[in-house]
């Protein structure tokens, strides 16, 4: 089995994606032989794979030994409606056994598997799991994703909360935007005074990567 690490964040649109292909590109580098998956996308209206296709483009061009891969292999199942998945496959129950199948074929040429959730930790896939069951099922240890704008504090803290009732390994680190300059006044004293690890996907990538990887 890959070391497996399950990116999610606090919400959709937070940086999942392009902190899953900076975490695939410090592996990478690290010599190791990176693939990633993403078991389902919704929104993938005409074949278009937002997420799917920069993931398999990025593994591509990391690992030679995925140059056959098809978008099939990195998201197993997807549905057009871009909701959650539940919604989107109006109750269709998730296919446990096709994600196991797709896992099986990354693992057999990777040592690491990146695998992104969709939305947040209580995004719900079927009428009975939601994402941060997934990641029990997996096995895989978890970065949380948090964003740097007014609300960061409450967002951030929900999730680590859920993670740690779940009893699952997991890092956080925040990916900020341009426009969020003013983190280091209204947001980051919080966590510095609570002595919080405060990571950032711009800057601490390589960290990030070795206490995922050694978790
Ligand atoms: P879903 O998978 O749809 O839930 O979203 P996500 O969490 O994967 O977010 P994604 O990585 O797709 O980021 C959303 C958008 O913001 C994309 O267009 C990214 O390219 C962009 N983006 C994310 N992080 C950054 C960043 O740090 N800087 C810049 N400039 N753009 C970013
Ligand atoms: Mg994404």
């Amino acid at each position: 089995m890959a070391k497996r690490i399950f990116v999610t964040a606090t919400n959709t649109d937070i940086g999942k994606t392009y902190t899953s292909v900076k975490l695939l590109k410090e592996f990478a580098a690290q010599g190791l032989r990176v693939a990633a998956i993403k078991p389902v996308e919704t929104g993938v209206i005409d074949g278009v794979y937002l997420d799917g296709a920069m993931l398999l483009h990025t593994i591509k061009e990391l690992n030679p030994e995925c140059a056959d891969l098809s978008i099939e292999d990195v998201v197993p199942i997807s549905y057009e409606l871009p909701a959650a998945p539940y919604i989107a496959s109006k109750g269709e129950p998730f296919d446990f056994a096709k994600v196991d199948v797709a896992i099986a074929k990354l693992e057999e040429i990777c040592d690491v598997l990146i695998i992104e959730g969709a939305g947040g930790l209580y995004v719900p896939v079927d009428g009975t799991f939601m994402i941060v069951d997934l990641i029990s099922y997996f096995q895989a240890n978890t970065l949380l994703v948090t964003h740097c704008s007014l609300g960061c504090i409450n967002d951030t803290l929900l999730s680590l909360q859920t993670l740690k009732n779940k009893g699952l390994a997991h890092v956080f680190a925040f990916n900020c935007r341009a426009e969020d300059s003013s983190f280091s006044t209204i947001s980051e004293p919080f966590f510095l005074n609570n002595k919080y690890d405060v990571f950032k996907v711009s800057k601490d990538i390589d960290t990030i990567c070795e206490l995922l990887y050694n978790l």
